[in-house]
């Protein structure tokens, strides 16, 4: 075993489901392993103000099943400014903290890069958690399967509604500026359209598909839209199409934050328990500024300083058979 003695854990920016199951396996796996394990509330925001809490084997029971995170989450300015980092690593030195796991997206990663840069005698490890699953460096991310398949659900009771009374409605889904939850729900519901930030300009394909729809007598339609399209949300593309279509009844629907809560799906539950178990084996390894993640299913170490600097974006191929398949 190597030098750590005592690590710390935190969930830092949008909380996913899974993560609970994450901070479970990162506390057990420690504690297996005789290390002591500090939780880290509030996100960096507790590192800052030393909201520092002992977590035993009994601290996780329970929890594997719940969405949220019983750390609490935030999205700290404080620690993107190096006082607010300079206090952090004081308070951890004093809490005797000599090792760290992460579990967040993109920024919360780019924050540990920054304190690790910074301060390189305690090491940090990545655990990619985000229902928008772009990260670099990883196939998964923690939630992304719950928040999918929450998705899915509310789009197939829509679609209910939207044939019987033969609308056209625009559903936008969350991804920040990244389409996969778009692109994904989109295939698994037969959308006929998927409007992602990836493609640009699709209105005037989509008004096409319509025409032709149209004359096909095809009276119901669900177009999905990620929220970070270069088109605007869903209510600026239905107010687009609506000027040229005023046969169609449209409908608008925001899915909002009913996309980040919910019990973990048996994938996101495992996937997480896999993460938590090699973020530790990776601190007593000696690894630092690394995330773990998967790719074609085997858990791999990506630096900090690749994923901060790469862009994942959806598959192509994926794409087109999402085109070809609703024709
Ligand atoms: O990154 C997760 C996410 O849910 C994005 O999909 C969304 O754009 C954003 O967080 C919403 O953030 P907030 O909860 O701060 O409104």
């Amino acid at each position: 075993m190597g030098k750590i003695k005592r690590i710390g854990v935190l969930t830092s920016g949008g909380d996913s489901p899974g993560m609970n199951a994450a901070i479970r396996a990162v506390v057990r796996t420690a504690i297996y392993n005789k290390l002591e394990v500090v939780g880290i509330r509030h996100g960096y925001n507790g590192m800052i103000n030393s909201h520092f809490k002992e977590m035993k084997t009994f601290s996780v029971s329970d929890i594997i099943a719940r969405g949220g995170t019983i750390l609490k989450t935030a999205r700290s300015a404080e620690f993107r400014t190096p006082e607010g980092r300079q206090t952090a690593y004081n308070n951890l030195k004093k809490a005797g903290i000599d090792g760290v796991v992460v579990i967040g997206g993109d920024g919360s990663l780019t924050g540990a890069r920054t304190f690790c840069d910074e301060y390189s005698d305690i090491p940090f490890v990545g655990i990619p958690g985000s229902i928008d699953n772009d990260i670099y460096g990883t196939d998964y991310a923690i939630g992304y399967d719950t928040a999918l398949n929450t998705v899915i659900e509310a789009v197939d009771k829509i679609r209910d509604t939207a044939s019987s009374h033969n609308r056209l409605f625009f559903i936008e889904v969350m991804g920040r500026d990244a389409g996969f939850i778009a692109m994904n729900s989109g295939v698994a519901c037969g959308a006929e359209a998927v409007f992602i930030p990836e493609i640009p300009d699709q209105v005037r394909g989509l008004k096409d598909y319509l025409e032709k729809g149209f004359k096909r007598k095809k009276s119901s339609n669900i177009i999905i839209v990620a929220e970070g399209d270069d088109e605007g949300g869903a209510m600026t593309i239905a107010e687009k199409v609506k000027e040229d279509f005023k046969e169609y009844d449209v409908r608008v629907s925001i899915l909002g934050h009913i996309q980040r809560g919910g019990s973990p799906t048996a994938y996101d539950r495992v996937s997480a328990s896999k993460f938590g178990y090699y973020a530790v084996e990776a601190l007593l390894d000696d690894q630092k500024s690394v995330m773990v993640g998967f790719k074609n299913g085997e858990i791999v170490h990506t630096p900090f300083s690749k994923i901060t600097k790469m862009h994942k974006s959806v598959n192509p191929e994926l794409i087109k058979m999402a085109e070809v398949l609703s024709v």
